[in-house]
């Protein structure tokens, strides 16, 4: 990076935007093996907190890495850019006084705290889906597990590539066979409003 760049401060500031939106920006950071659940959790949220009145975007990797990041692949160095990217745009809309919420894999926990320090105290919240392999290899929405076991897919998640679970996420959702997308939006909100992230 070079030395001769500055910060320059907007003259309208990011509490104004909060004022203006009627609530705080913030970041919900989902992360989970693929097929856990996080793209549908996140979604449901999304919607709940749109019916409350409030301003949301979802970034989701799937749909990321079609634009943004199609120029990274799966490996460790791959992932990790991809993470860093998504943590400075995911920053940008915090600015913006949005809550945006995303839905990325983000297997290494260097790379999620590394988000964690680029956002301001509380403004990061991490989710996790607890949904253990075999239930997302059962499930196998993509197909992409079963052309992982054959290593028609090289560094896939959980088969081949690790994932190191959060040691203390904000949230823990263990989404198994019998647990309800409703109620894990319920603990979620809850949690938002226990925060003070939302006031609705
Ligand atoms: S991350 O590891 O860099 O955070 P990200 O969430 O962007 O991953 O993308 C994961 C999605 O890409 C998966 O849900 C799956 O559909 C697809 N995918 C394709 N190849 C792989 C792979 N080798 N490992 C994991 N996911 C893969």
């Amino acid at each position: 990076m070079s030395n001769n760049i500055v910060w320059h401060n907007t003259k309208v500031s990011k509490s104004d935007r909060e004022k203006l939106n009627g609530h705080k920006g913030a970041c919900i950071w989902f992360t989970g093996l693929s097929g856990s659940g996080k793209s549908t959790l996140a979604n449901e949220l999304e919607i709940k907190l749109n019916n409350l009145g409030i301003h949301t975007y979802l970034l989701d990797g799937d749909n990321i890495r079609q634009g943004l990041n199609k120029n990274l692949d799966f490996s460790n160095e791959g992932r990790k850019e991809n993470i860093r990217r998504i943590g400075e745009l995911a920053k940008l809309f915090v600015d913006a006084g949005i809550i945006v919420v995303t839905a990325f894999i983000s297997p290494f926990r260097v790379d999620r705290e590394n988000v964690r320090k680029l956002l301001g105290d509380g403004e990061f919240t991490e989710v996790f889906v607890n949904t253990d392999l075999e239930t997302c290899e059962s499930r196998d929405p993509k197909g992409l597990y079963k052309k992982a076991r054959t290593g028609e897919i090289k560094d896939f998640t959980g088969i081949s590539s690790p994932y190191e679970k959060p040691d203390n996420p904000e949230i823990r959702i263990d989404n198994g066979k019998d647990s309800s997308l409703s109620e894990n939006v319920k603990i979620i909100i809850d949690y938002l409003r226990n925060n003070d992230l939302i006031k609705q």
